[in-house]
């Protein structure tokens, strides 16, 4: 039988993620349409957001944070064509997006003296083989896969390398070193629900000292570029960003962090999170035919929570198969409007993915597993037929 209750918001993708409860368009209402970015208003529009994503974060005061183009991935990419290569360099990758900047790191940049650090998705890599002596690269949580690293003990306090940190879909939900990380990278899209196309990074002091005394080799595009004569332009990071950013994106960037600060701030979001993903554990431990990704709780993310299927006849069927399952058992909660986008990352094992950011109600995320019951228990009777 269907389920009688619905989720209020069926919105479960991880990213661009749910809008916050109760945002409507009304939430723009303040933007400033049609004025210069570059005008005294606009660019008190751009410091807000900074300021405010500081305060939120308890960004430490000598830290830069500012706006850049591209989302997170102009955050990190900017980051990587900027600082890489003053110094050997680890990669840790294990899923879709740290494989990514293993990419980036070795075919792009080409840099000789690279590791790369791997786990298969549902693992990580053996974070104590991590050398401090170099730069490392890492993804905070994996989206992809769920994994997430577990804090930050194993980040050394006395690293010379920088460390540099992918963490879009972690930053707002989970807590993060800030004294141990050198640079930090998200967009709006994710926890907070804002909307895509703006990245924000965020430099240590240290960061800062290596973009001013080294130049890399390669050539760099204006987007990407953080001095001007050798010298850490510092306009950058005070809302004189490098070229035109959406003023409605940003309008509802500062009614993302308004609502977070409403809720109490960065404890309340987490918490928000870390409900949710209780609520699916609940039913992980009750349900046969579903199985997390990530096996070990410490390593789970509360985010983009990873699902397999460990039911005996879909593991029979080859991938394209079981892709295909998962395809239908998403077509059919989205056509009945109870769920969007929940099937998981085309890179991943096949399986689900529920976003359980802080924009995520708990009673939707409730209200949307009997449907997953319904919705498996309607396939395997196609199935049967
Ligand atoms: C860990 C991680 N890195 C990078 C990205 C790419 O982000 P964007 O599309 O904002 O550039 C994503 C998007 O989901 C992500 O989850």
């Amino acid at each position: 039988m269907k389920p009688n209750t619905r989720p209020a918001n069926p919105c479960f993708s991880s990213g661009p993620c749910a809008k916050r409860p109760g945002w409507t368009p009304e939430a723009l209402r303040g933007a400033l349409v049609g004025r210069s970015h570059r005008a005294k208003v606009g660019k008190q529009k751009l410091a807000e957001v900074v300021n405010r994503s500081r305060a939120l974060l308890g960004l430490p005061k000598e830290y830069r944070l500012g706006i850049v183009p591209a989302s997170d991935t102009g955050a990190v990419e900017m980051a990587l064509w900027s600082l890489l290569g003053a110094r050997p360099v680890d990669a840790l990758a294990w899923e879709s997006f740290g494989e990514g900047w293993v990419t980036d790191i070795t075919k792009q940049l080409k840099l000789k003296d690279a590791r790369v650090l791997q786990a298969p998705y549902g693992a990580l890599p053996d974070l104590a083989k991590v050398d401090w002596d170099r730069d490392v690269v890492f993804t905070w949580n994996g989206t992809t896969s769920g994994a997430r690293v577990p804090n930050g003990d194993w980040i050394k306090a006395d690293r010379k390398g920088l460390a540099i940190c992918d963490a879009t879909s972690a930053v707002f939900a989970m807590d993060l070193p800030w004294d141990k990380l050198d640079v930090v990278t998200w967009s709006w899209q994710k926890v907070l629900g804002g909307e895509a196309a703006h990245g924000m990074l965020a430099l240590s002091p240290r960061a800062v000292e290596r973009l001013e005394s080294y130049t890399p080799p390669w050539p760099l595009p204006k987007i990407f570029r953080m001095t001007s004569k050798g010298k850490f332009a510092e306009a950058i990071f005070q809302g004189d960003t490098i070229n035109t950013p959406s003023m409605l994106a940003v309008e509802d960037a500062i009614d993302g962090l308004k609502w977070a600060e409403s809720l109490g701030g960065f404890a309340a979001l987490k918490a928000r999170s870390e409900r949710n993903l209780a609520a699916i554990a609940r039913w992980v431990g009750r349900t046969p035919w579903i199985d997390f990704l990530v096996p070990d709780p410490a390593i789970r993310s509360s985010t983009s929570v990873c699902l397999k299927i460990v039911d005996e006849a879909f593991a029979r069927l080859d991938e394209e198969a079981q892709r295909a399952q998962v395809k239908n058992l998403e077509a059919l909660l989205d056509k009945e409007g109870v769920a969007y986008d929940i099937a998981g990352h085309r890179d991943a094992v096949p399986g689900l993915r529920i976003w359980c950011g802080a924009t995520v109600e708990t009673s939707d995320v409730e209200a949307l597993l009997p449907w997953l019951e319904w919705g498996w228990a309607e396939l395997r009777r196609s199935a049967a037929a």
